[in-house]
């Protein structure tokens, strides 16, 4: 149907004939002469319709509205040196038309503009409603070739070091990752149902034992969870697997992975190799398993400063077990007023909202001199001051703004504050060219973390995540005592405060597998019903191994400088997991869930 891409016409193709396909972007219409933008994916092209030269093409010229799809024929032309287009590709030339031929119209009105020069911001709503027009635009356009290009240098890449693409099922049993399942009832076996996987984990780990050795995929994964900006309910993972392999040889190989797609997509050459720090200094210096390393404010533990302190919110936290921890603003007293730090405040509000019962702060002004609140100010030893001053660095100047309580909330509370100071003060640089990407390994995970309301410990990542040998002790018959704390050998890679994917070496040993399981709750009777397939299959011969999952969305979003998912996704879903254009979910007729042997229990509610 056609010659040439609209934006692949340069002044070399002068006098040719060419033939076109497009939208109308825009048609404007100068005194006897119509010129139409005629767009494709490859970018416009000025088209010129002189009524003299063709009567036919002028006429049908006259009645375009904007989206009519065109086949236009005619021969290219320099512009006149004073009309070029300067910001336009095909700038310096026009084709005349000799034939327009509509290949399809527009009959409905057009929710948006979809014309390369209106930039109008558009809801988000009517964009996911009208997705077809929305993709049409360049921004979506350009941010699904790029996911393209992402998958691509990471295909090449992967197959290049061995690794095979292996699909596993979408039917499946639950996988623990900690979400809540999408289910999907069978028909053929009555009362059973499938589930939808959160992450292909342990088909992966089943592939090891099959001796893959090397396996990934571009694997769809569902988690019905609390969405937000970076969460989708059905979301894309770069997934990996590897036999024989060492944690270090692992997390170099996937450095080299990302470096090679940051080459290939946004063609930076990023430093490596990529920091990285243990999960305890994370949480020690950042109060965050995922700390955005682009910026300082880090948090400093003052706990045995204050231990003895007439203050009975700091003494009293620090009794009880917890923390007291603090972050240096410098400049922060002229910046940041009384008002937002004080119960009311937009910067309170942040640590109250992460759960701390306040935000207790210090100015130190001219000569290292203390400004607070009496019980505070007064409570505080000379050396005790001094030493404050010296592990925060606070010079005159500096605003100190604390946590006290159970350390967990005291590092939520200030990871809060510090993400919303910084963005604040101006002090987060923008990713892209030129800006920050800053990469980040974080090892040495714990194995479980207490969950308070169920009164046991959980799986910090999965519980197929193989704990650190060095950790575990043995009684004399060998068998590991403590578990509970041990770290375990798993890794996150985080990317300016965003999690991008995690991982970790696995059990291969049945008997570990097994007492892992009951670790976090599981009566040996349940592990077996839910995960004998993976322990049995431990026991024919599994190999050490390991591997990490990307969450690709969420990488793309990032290499695209897009803030939401959303904008990396063709056909994404809303925050209330609904897709706006098919409206699903949506009702089905009785006799569906009759043979599906489900009745719905859903009472609408009113109003
Ligand atoms: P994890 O649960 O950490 O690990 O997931 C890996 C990565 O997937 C991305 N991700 C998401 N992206 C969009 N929407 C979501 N709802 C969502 N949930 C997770 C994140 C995350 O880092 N099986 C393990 C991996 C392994 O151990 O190999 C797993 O799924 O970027």
């Amino acid at each position: 149907m056609r010659s040439h891409g609209c934006g692949d016409l340069r002044s070399d193709a002068t006098g040719q004939a060419v033939s076109l396909c497009g939208w109308v972007d825009r048609r404007r219409d100068h005194g006897g002469v119509i010129f139409i933008d005629l767009r494709d994916r490859s970018g416009t092209v000025q088209i010129t319709v002189d009524p003299d030269l063709s009567p036919d093409a002028f006429a049908v010229a006259e009645r375009l509205r904007n989206e009519t799809v065109l086949k236009v024929s005619g021969a290219v032309r320099d512009r006149p040196a004073e009309s070029r287009n300067e910001r336009l590709a095909t700038g310096a030339v026009e084709v005349l038309a000799a034939a327009i031929e509509v290949l399809n119209e527009v009959r409905g009105n057009l929710p948006f503009p979809v014309s390369v020069h209106d930039d109008t911001p558009v809801r988000e709503e009517l964009r996911l409603r009208h997705r077809y027009l929305d993709l049409r635009r360049e921004r979506m356009n350009g941010n699904l070739r790029l996911r393209a290009q992402t998958i691509q240098a990471a295909r090449r890449f992967l197959e290049a070091e061995g690794f095979i693409e292996v699909e596993t099922p979408v039917l499946t049993r639950s996988t623990p990752e900690g979400a809540r399942d999408y289910l999907v009832p069978s028909r053929v076996c009555g009362g059973e149902w499938f589930a939808l996987p959160q992450s292909p984990q342990l088909f992966k780990q089943l592939l090891m034992v099959g001796g893959i050795e090397r396996y990934y995929q571009v694997a769809r994964c569902f988690r019905d969870e609390d969405l937000r900006a970076d969460r989708q309910p059905e979301f894309t993972q770069l997934d990996l697997e590897m036999s024989f392999m060492e944690q270090e040889q692992i997390l170099q190989l996937n450095e080299r992975l990302i470096t090679t797609i940051w080459r290939a997509v946004k063609g930076i050459e990023l430093p490596s190799p990529f920091p990285r720090l243990t999960w305890q200094e994370a949480m020690d210096r950042y109060g965050t398993d995922r700390p955005d390393t682009r910026y300082g404010l880090e948090l400093t533990d003052v706990s045995d400063i204050v231990a003895t302190s007439g203050f009975k919110v700091f003494s009293g936290a620090v009794a009880a077990g917890g923390a007291v921890k603090c972050i240096a603003i410098p400049g922060g007293n002229e910046a940041i007023s009384n008002v937002r730090i004080k119960p009311g405040g937009d910067v309170f509000g942040e640590a109250t909202t992460a759960g701390a019962g306040g935000l207790a702060f210090i100015r130190v002004r001219e000569g290292g001199e203390i400004d607070s609140i009496g019980a505070i100010k007064d409570n505080l030893s000379v050396e005790g001051k001094a030493e404050l001053l010296r592990r925060t660095g606070a010079e005159p100047g500096t605003l100190l703004l604390f946590g006290a309580g159970d350390t967990a909330t005291v590092n939520k509370a200030l990871d809060r504050v510090r993400q919303f100071l910084a963005r604040e003060l101006g002090l987060v640089p923008s990713a892209g060219a030129g800006g920050a990407w800053n990469f980040l390994w974080v090892v040495d995970f714990p194995m479980f973390e207490f969950n308070a309301e169920e009164n046991r410990l959980e799986a910090l990542h999965h519980p197929f995540c193989a704990p650190n040998a060095a950790d575990l002790g043995a009684d004399s018959a060998g068998w590991p005592t403590a578990l509970p704390t041990a770290r375990a050998q798993a890794y996150d890679l985080v990317l300016n405060g965003l999690e991008l994917g995690g991982g970790s070496l696995r059990i291969h040993d049945a008997a570990l597998q097994k007492q892992v399981l009951q670790t976090i709750g599981l009566p040996l009777e349940e592990a077996e019903r839910q995960f004998g397939f993976l322990i049995e299959a431990l026991d024919m011969g599994a190999p050490p191994h390991g591997g990490i999952a990307f969450g690709l969305d969420r990488m793309v979003m990032l290499l695209a400088g897009e803030e939401s998912i959303r904008d990396t996704i063709a056909f994404p879903k809303t925050q209330q997991a609904r897709c706006l254009l098919t409206q699903a979910p949506a009702d089905v007729s009785p006799r569906q869930l009759d043979e599906l042997h489900v009745a719905s229990t859903w009472v609408a509610e009113e109003g």
